[in-house]
């Protein structure tokens, strides 16, 4: 299932994207709030796309992880994806995260954007959520403009180079208002 903006296309990940998935998650910057941390290797970041290719395979689907290409250019920026939870809560979890050279372009406003868009109108999901470090400001940023609500603060419960970080909850009701 793939998602189509103006201008990015988000296609579901596969193994060939490896190399391009390895590079995202060892940047720095890219790390900053991962509690994932840079993989020590290849095999590490196999193991962490494993499951998500593996669910691809089921009629009864629970993990989206998508490869956020750039139209103009063609090329791999970015990875976003969408976690369901146990059917009856009716519930997701997104993410995403970008190649450095690709901030500050509004990017990752509009793969969100579409991220919820198909959770409501596709998945006919009852809540989007979205947990963010709280010094996360420019992710802070995109789930305030994409109309969804901090619920609270989860204090001390993410292990980021071995200090525990505050996480807000951030999440939409299928009937909020949305402007897209
Ligand atoms: C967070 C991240 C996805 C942002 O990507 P991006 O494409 O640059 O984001 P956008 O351009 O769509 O939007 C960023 C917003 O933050 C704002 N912003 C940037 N720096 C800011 C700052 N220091 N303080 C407050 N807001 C800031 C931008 O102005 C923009 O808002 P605007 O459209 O109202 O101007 C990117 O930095 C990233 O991949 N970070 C690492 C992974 C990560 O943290 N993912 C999110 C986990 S919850």
């Amino acid at each position: 299932m793939n998602l189509d903006t103006q201008r990015l296309i988000l296609r579901e990940i596969k193994w060939s994207d490896l190399d391009q998935v390895h590079k995202l998650h060892s940047y720095k910057e890219v790390d900053e709030f991962n509690t994932l941390g840079i993989p020590a290797n290849r095999s590490e970041t196999r193991n962490v796309m494993r499951p998500v290719i593996k669910d691809q395979k089921k009629k009864k689907r629970k993990l989206y992880s998508w490869a956020i290409i750039e139209i103009s250019s063609r090329k791999f920026i970015g990875l976003a994806g969408l976690t369901l939870t146990a059917d009856r809560f009716n519930m997701g979890e997104m993410y995403y995260k970008l190649e450095p050279q690709s901030w500050g372009k509004g990017y990752a406003t509009e793969a969100a954007r579409s991220i919820v868009k198909f959770g409501f109108e596709t998945l006919h999901l009852h809540r989007v959520e979205a947990g963010v470090a709280t010094e996360n400001v420019k992710s802070i940023r995109i789930l305030e403009k994409l109309g969804m609500t901090c619920e609270g603060t989860r204090r001390k419960i993410l292990p980021i180079r071995g200090v525990w970080k505050d996480n807000f909850h951030y999440a939409i009701v299928e009937d909020e208002p949305r402007e897209y």
